[in-house]
């Protein structure tokens, strides 16, 4: 057979555009890259087919777990695994699932489409959602001080964030601290919360996977009861007040006590005196009777008996007064009549005391 040589460019290139149509339609694609679950929900991956393929097959940590043909035939290891056409019955489009994910499902996803398309690998990361619990319960405490909070997980994969809300407004993260402790294949997270206690509010703590849409919390009612007046200050200010309402007690006492007795011993001393003023009084008029007596006697007797002092005596005077020579005038009849209603005198007692009188007759 002989063949021009002009043709064998034609044929070289005709092989060429053939080859690479070829190429082009030997893709498919595997979405997502990459896919996070929770354990024991499901996960699943599409592989879609450019062109035209026979047989596909699933590989799960590098163990063939389905295998999918065309037709629609579906073979697997375990009921775990399950595989069917997308939406619409295209047979260009294959929807891998696996059931119930647990943690040892995580790991490369491999797909392989028989042929020249080769495989395709994403990633799947099962997670874990364990639980939340701050410790103690409610807590009930004085306004002002300190709290301190303690929000504890348990068995979550990986290490939850850790976040505390106020009356749901998220706390400041600079007033917690979170710890986090291996717990064999999962993590225990301690967080410490320490706030001031201004009012009743409710306090919770969150904690969350990127698996999880809704984050897990536990929360806790934080009951500010008001601050106790300082008894120690009231009590020192009724003592206070007490002891010197006391003293002035005290002093008002002592001070009427003095005078009562003051008054007394002045009554006692005016009641003595007014005694001895009446006795004096007594004895100073008859002495003074007796010195006018004898003054007067004194007096009567000039010019008529020379009398001795001698005779001053009480016999004298009674002999005077019985011998009826002199008849002294009544000095107070006297004076009475000379300077009318009042008058005053001056009598001297034995003593030599000053005795001053006033008379006042009505
Ligand atoms: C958190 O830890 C740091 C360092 O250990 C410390 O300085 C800070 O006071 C802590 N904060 C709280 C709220 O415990
Ligand atoms: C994690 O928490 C659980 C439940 O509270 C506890 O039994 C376990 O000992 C903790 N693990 C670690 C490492 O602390
Ligand atoms: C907080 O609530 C308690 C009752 O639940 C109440 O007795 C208290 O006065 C409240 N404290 C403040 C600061 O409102």
């Amino acid at each position: 057979m002989a063949v021009s040589r002009k043709s064998w460019p034609n044929l070289f290139c005709t092989c060429l555009l053939l080859c690479a149509t070829e190429a082009a339609s030997q893709q498919f694609q595997l979405e997502p890259p990459s896919s996070t679950v929770l354990r024991g929900s499901d996960a699943r991956f599409s592989a879609t087919v450019e062109g035209k393929w026979e047989v596909m097959t699933w590989t799960l940590r590098r163990f063939l777990v389905l295998t999918v043909s065309v037709t629609g035939n579906v073979t697997t290891s375990s009921e775990q695994f399950s595989a069917a056409f997308c939406s619409g019955g295209d047979t260009g489009c294959v929807e891998f699932t696996i059931r119930n994910t647990t943690r040892g499902d995580s790991g490369p996803v491999i797909c392989t489409v028989q042929g020249e398309y080769g495989s395709k690998t994403a990633q799947l990361y099962v997670q874990e959602s364990g639980t939340v619990n701050i410790m103690g319960g409610d807590v009930t405490v004085v306004q002002d001080q300190q709290v301190e909070l303690q929000c504890v997980t348990t068995a979550w994969f990986p290490i939850p964030t850790v976040t505390w809300t106020q009356n749901g407004k998220a706390v400041d993260s600079s007033l917690y601290n979170t710890t986090d402790m291996a717990n064999g294949d999962s993590f225990n997270t301690t967080s410490v919360l320490k706030l001031q206690a201004v009012s009743n509010t409710t306090v919770a703590c969150w904690a969350t996977v990127p698996a999880l849409t809704n984050p897990t919390s536990s929360s806790v009612f934080l009951v500010v009861v008001p601050k106790p007046p300082n008894w120690t200050v009231l009590i020192a200010v009724v003592v206070g007040f007490g002891g010197f309402a006391l003293l002035v007690l005290l002093i008002i006492g002592i001070v009427f006590c003095y005078k009562r007795r003051k008054e007394k011993q002045r009554n006692y001393q005016d009641e003595m005196s007014r005694r001895v003023k009446t006795q004096s009084q007594i004895s100073g008029v008859s002495v003074a009777g007796q010195r006018q007596g004898q003054v007067n006697a004194g007096y009567a007797l000039e010019g008529q008996t020379s009398v001795t002092p001698s005779e001053l005596t009480e016999s004298g005077f009674g002999q005077a007064h019985d011998s009826n020579i002199f008849k002294m005038p009544d000095a107070v009849n006297s004076n009475l009549e000379g300077n009318g209603y009042n008058s005053a005198y001056n009598t001297l007692d034995e003593s030599g005391f000053r005795k001053h009188r006033h008379v006042t007759i009505v």
